[in-house]
């Protein structure tokens, strides 16, 4: 199972369509990495790119992880994403609606293959329109239209599990007291880690692009990181941003311990695990970390779990992340490298 699709001679996934949408004229990507383990479930990212081949590679390999995600997860299905290119023109009603057509048209092509779900830019709204355009085939509409909602919260609480996880792991404490923790990225999601953590006596300091989010920080009581935090001397690093925080030039220079947050391809390539690893940086993978949203949906809207069992589903990712960090240290390679084996052998016991 390769991650690195576009960069590979070898086509890893099981579909591409790409496509500039006929009735809203904006390039839509959609990738289905697999569907072994069941249809391809990912989010769908609405987001500008500089050029229309980074969201092509951004959908490939987001995709990729979604199949990874799912499988550590124990969740019956594969990877999947879809890739809306925003021209800068989809905060209006109209050509959003235009463009959420297009793109239901390209879920609905792929024949219940792959069924989408709220990522950055997307939003339970949008949810709503895809599943009433396609016949059902999204997740987490709102409440009240019978869907289970917003998964940022899920997101967050898979997170801290992580934390706790990798907390035990690195510092040999269950408790996240006194650590020094920077935040990078004040979403839906980081802002709720942010919370979270600050309430564990854990001292947080949040690094976000968007200057206009300051005053929501400072009233959260939370710092304002000055610079970057990638150097700062921290415990642990939580990337809630965007992806591709990981370069080999940030994952040398980082001094922080413990790596874990819920942004998707923290990790520029491959071979950036590798040299966390040598720099002693934990990092628990992004794939295992981030799982909580997705766990959520599923086990509410498909399995019609209820609340308290969905959440103790969530709260599992602290012990695969464990199991993870105990294996990588036992045969010393990478947890990445570990969390692949686990997906791969996963896979094989399903077949
Ligand atoms: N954006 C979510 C993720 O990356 C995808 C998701 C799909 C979430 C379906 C909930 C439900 O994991």
């Amino acid at each position: 199972m390769s991650r690195s699709d576009l960069q590979s001679t070898r086509f890893d996934h099981e579909v591409l369509r790409v496509e500039r949408g006929p009735r809203s004229d904006v390039a839509i990507a959609v990738a289905v990495h697999s569907t072994q383990a069941g249809p391809a479930i990912g989010g769908c990212r609405i987001k500008s790119y500089p050029d229309w081949r980074d969201g092509i590679t951004d959908a490939t390999r987001l995709a990729a992880a979604m199949t990874e995600k799912c499988l550590l997860a124990g969740l019956p299905h594969g990877g999947g994403k879809a890739v809306v290119m925003d021209p800068g023109n989809l905060h209006d009603v109209d050509v959003r609606h235009l463009v959420l057509e297009d793109l239901a048209d390209v879920i609905t092509g792929l024949g219940g293959t792959y069924i989408t779900g709220p990522d950055i830019g997307s939003t339970p709204e949008d949810m709503d329109a895809i599943h009433q355009l396609t016949g059902g085939l999204s997740f987490c509409r709102p409440e009240a239209s019978g869907g289970s909602g917003n998964s940022s919260n899920a997101t967050a609480q898979g997170v801290i599990a992580a934390l706790v996880a990798g907390g035990e792991h690195v510092f040999s404490t269950s408790s996240l007291s006194g650590l020094r923790v920077g935040i990078i990225g004040y979403g839906s999601v980081g802002s709720l880690i942010a919370e979270s953590l600050a309430s564990r006596g854990c001292t947080v300091t949040v690094a976000e692009a968007n200057q206009q989010r300051r005053d929501d920080v400072e009233a959260a009581g939370l710092e304002w990181a000055r610079g970057d935090l990638l150097e700062e001397d921290l415990d642990i690093l939580v990337p809630a941003a965007v992806g591709g925080l990981l370069s080999p030039e940030s994952a040398r220079a980082c001094r922080a311990r413990l790596v874990v947050g819920p942004a998707n391809n923290q990790l520029t390539d491959e071979g950036v695990a590798s040299i966390l690893h040598e720099n002693g940086t934990t990092w628990v993978p992004d794939v295992v970390a981030s799982a909580g949203g997705i766990i959520h949906a599923v086990c509410r809207e498909e399995m019609g779990l209820d609340e308290q069992e969905t959440a103790s589903r969530v709260a599992a990712i602290g012990a695969t992340t464990a199991e993870i960090l105990a294996e990588s240290r036992d045969v010393a390679i990478t947890p990445q490298a570990t969390a692949r084996n686990i997906a791969a052998r996963r896979l094989k016991e399903m077949a």
